[in-house]
């Protein structure tokens, strides 16, 4: 079976709109690994529209599976990541106009820059995951900058209006997965994973790993954050 790691953002984004305390996305990672979660992820990001310092930093003593800390390959967050020293550091593409990341690192275009955000991590003990598209040359790019994993975006599968995209974007995967796999990188998966299409993800046996946030929490505000959790859970497995 997989394993599932709940991105919080999105708690903060609601404690964020009144720029207030509650609620805490470190409270919900708790209830979340309580309920089997086996990772918590949360976005930095330069703006801090959601999650804030503070809460790298409580999570990294309370998340007790695995932090992952999605973040830009930019210079301040990468001193960040050096001193907190997630379990992960996934580096995605960030813009500031964006309402969430919208595509893969283009690894092969900033190779040699991302090379070096890679080996600053490595030297500081954080292992690598790159969040690209399914494309061969971007897996193999992730294989050349010695990534640990690549975390491929399955928006273009999530998004797709009709059957025969949904199967092409599928196919993508597959092939994409199986090619990691061959070389030896760690794959997680995500982007607009939900309860439905999970079903057909799940079948992808090279996907190691789940990185769910929006279905999981828009879930949780209306059933609680443990059934939200235990019932993707299930699904998966
Ligand atoms: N993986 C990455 C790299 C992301 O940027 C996001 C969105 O924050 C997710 C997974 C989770 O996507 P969703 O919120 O659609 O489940």
């Amino acid at each position: 079976m997989p394993r599932l790691a709940i991105n919080v953002d999105h708690v903060a984004t609601l404690r964020q709109a009144r720029l207030a305390a509650e609620p805490d996305p470190v409270a919900a990672a708790i209830f979340a690994e309580l309920a089997g979660a086996h990772g918590i992820v949360v976005h930095l990001r330069e703006d801090r529209r959601h999650i804030q310092d503070r809460d790298v930093a409580v999570l990294r003593k309370t998340v007790k599976t695995k932090l992952n800390l999605e973040m830009a390959a930019t210079r301040e967050i990468v001193e960040i990541a050096q001193k907190i020293k997630p379990d992960v550091a996934t580096l995605v593409p960030e813009k500031r106009q964006e309402l969430t990341t919208e595509g893969g690192l283009d690894v092969t275009a900033f190779e040699s820059s991302l090379a070096d955000v890679v080996e600053t991590l490595h030297g500081s003990g954080v292992a690598v995951s790159l969040f690209i598209d399914p494309e061969p040359k971007q897996i193999k790019a992730a294989r050349r900058l010695e990534a640990d994993y690549i975390e491929l975006h399955t928006g273009a599968f999530a998004e797709a209006k009709s059957f025969s995209d949904r199967q092409e974007q599928f196919e993508r995967l597959v092939t994409g997965a199986r090619l990691a796999k061959k070389l030896e990188l760690g794959v997680h998966a995500g982007h607009g994973v939900d309860y439905l299409n999970i079903q057909w993800l799940k079948n992808i046996t090279e996907i190691e790993e789940f990185s769910i946030g929006h279905s999981v929490i828009a879930r949780a505000v209306l059933v609680g954050i443990d059934r939200a959790v235990r019932e993707m859970l299930q699904l998966m497995g």
